[in-house]
């Protein structure tokens, strides 16, 4: 009934009005609430970053010092969670255990499942941003057997979050403020990214009046792929195999080649048809992380040379590919010393406080309806059905 526009792949849907994020993809801007990606990236923290995207407004110092304890009085998980991890092969890819246990939330706050409160909202807002990063580093332990490391109320998000990773209960690991800069950098440039597939899954999900965990999960799921938070591990990865500059030119004659599936990861967006701002500032922060570090890795030259190559080449520059977000940062996870299969759970860490401000937004707007797109049927006409015995 009625006429509907047939839009594969949303290339020209507008879902919803949010006052959240702005992108201009031709001109390569990003703007979190107004203000600029790479002003947020060297001022300010991901805290107030996050407060910013849930508040719609900067915080004052007592605002975020009330929301950082907060945050802090949220990181500890139920400790019945310890049993979910149990249920998972030891080496199962972070990702699919992050899906099950953040879903897996939902069980422990019935509280919170009263989505028309804003206030409830928030709190289950509060919630997943400060157990992400519990659960995130909860997933790499169990992978390399070491027990659970317990937050810390005395570090930043970022310090906690690496002291999850990397202190084992005996020694700390020592993180220089090069270190978690970059981490809490590599957060703010993945906080939110407007109407992505997994937002707008986050969104799609919530919709029907889901409770949060299952609509973060949802999101989780929806990451995963290559062609979106996957692209980082796969940009790594490919990176890898490349190995040295001289091999370059084979896999630029791969990626353009129709028949050949390969493509570039880490290059090309949806939206930008220019340069990705975020790839900008990664590109500077890899480089000031590697000679803070003293870490001189091939692979930055490698990196270094394909998109120089990629970029004079006509197929790209017709085709308005550019380097995203997803090039640079696994070689700065990289030299922290994070397994290439726990980068993508570290982008969904950071988009989390983006998934719930778009969930938050959502349902505080009047008149919100389920998302329920149509279709092109391309089946059967009706036709009559003959009983199995005939
Ligand atoms: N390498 C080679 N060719 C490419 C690439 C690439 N990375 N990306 C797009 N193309 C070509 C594609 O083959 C197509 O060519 P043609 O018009 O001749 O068929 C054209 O460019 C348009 O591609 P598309 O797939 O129709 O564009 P899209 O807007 O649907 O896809 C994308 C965007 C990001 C999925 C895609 O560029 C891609 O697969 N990139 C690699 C994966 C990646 O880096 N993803 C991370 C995105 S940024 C982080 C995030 O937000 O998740």
């Amino acid at each position: 009934s009625g006429y509907f526009t047939y839009d594969p792949g949303f290339m020209a849907t507008g879902s919803c009005e949010s006052s959240i994020t702005f992108i201009d993809g031709a001109k390569g801007v990003l703007l979190h609430r107004g203000y600029s990606i790479e002003e947020l990236a060297r001022d300010a923290d991901y805290l107030e970053v996050c407060y910013m995207l849930l508040h719609d407004k900067t915080p004052n110092s007592e605002e975020y010092k009330a929301f950082k304890d907060t945050i802090t009085r949220h990181t500890l998980v139920h400790d019945q969670v310890n049993n979910f991890f149990r249920g998972f092969r030891r080496d199962a890819h972070p990702m699919a255990m992050l899906c099950g246990t953040v879903g897996a939330m939902s069980s422990f706050y019935h509280d919170d499942l009263d989505i028309t409160d804003p206030e409830q909202r928030l709190r289950s807002a509060y919630r997943l941003v400060a157990k992400m990063p519990t659960l995130v580093a909860m997933c790499y332990k169990y992978n390399i057997g070491q027990p659970f490391v317990y937050p810390r109320n005395d570090l930043t998000y970022a310090e906690n979050f690496l002291n999850m990773m990397f202190s084992v209960p005996a020694e700390d690991y020592k993180i220089t403020p090069a270190v978690s800069k970059a981490v809490d950098r590599i957060f703010t440039l993945h906080a939110d990214h407007e109407q992505n597939a997994s937002t707008s899954t986050v969104r799609l999900a919530g919709s029907s009046g889901a409770n949060p965990y299952a609509c973060i999960a949802a999101g989780v799921a929806s990451l995963w792929g290559p062609a979106h938070g996957g692209a980082n591990e796969a940009c790594l990865t490919m990176l890898q195999e490349i190995g040295s500059v001289d091999r370059i030119p084979e896999f630029i004659a791969r990626a353009k080649d129709k028949a050949d599936p390969f493509r570039l990861m880490g290059f090309g967006h949806r939206v930008y048809k220019n340069f990705d701002p975020r790839a900008t500032v990664m590109r500077e922060s890899c480089h000031e992380v590697l000679s803070e570090l003293n870490i001189d890795d091939p692979l930055l030259n490698v990196a270094m040379e394909l998109e120089k190559i990629a970029l004079s080449d006509p197929y790209f520059a017709e085709k308005k590919l550019f380097p995203n977000v997803d090039f640079y940062s696994g070689i700065i996870l990289k030299a922290i010393g994070i397994p290439t299969n726990m980068f993508t759970c570290i982008f969904a860490l950071a988009r989390t406080v983006g998934w719930v401000s778009h969930w938050h937004e959502m349902l505080s707007q009047p008149g919100q309806k389920i998302g329920r797109p149509r279709q092109l049927y391309t089946g059967e006409a009706k036709r009559p059905y003959n009983k199995i015995d005939k």
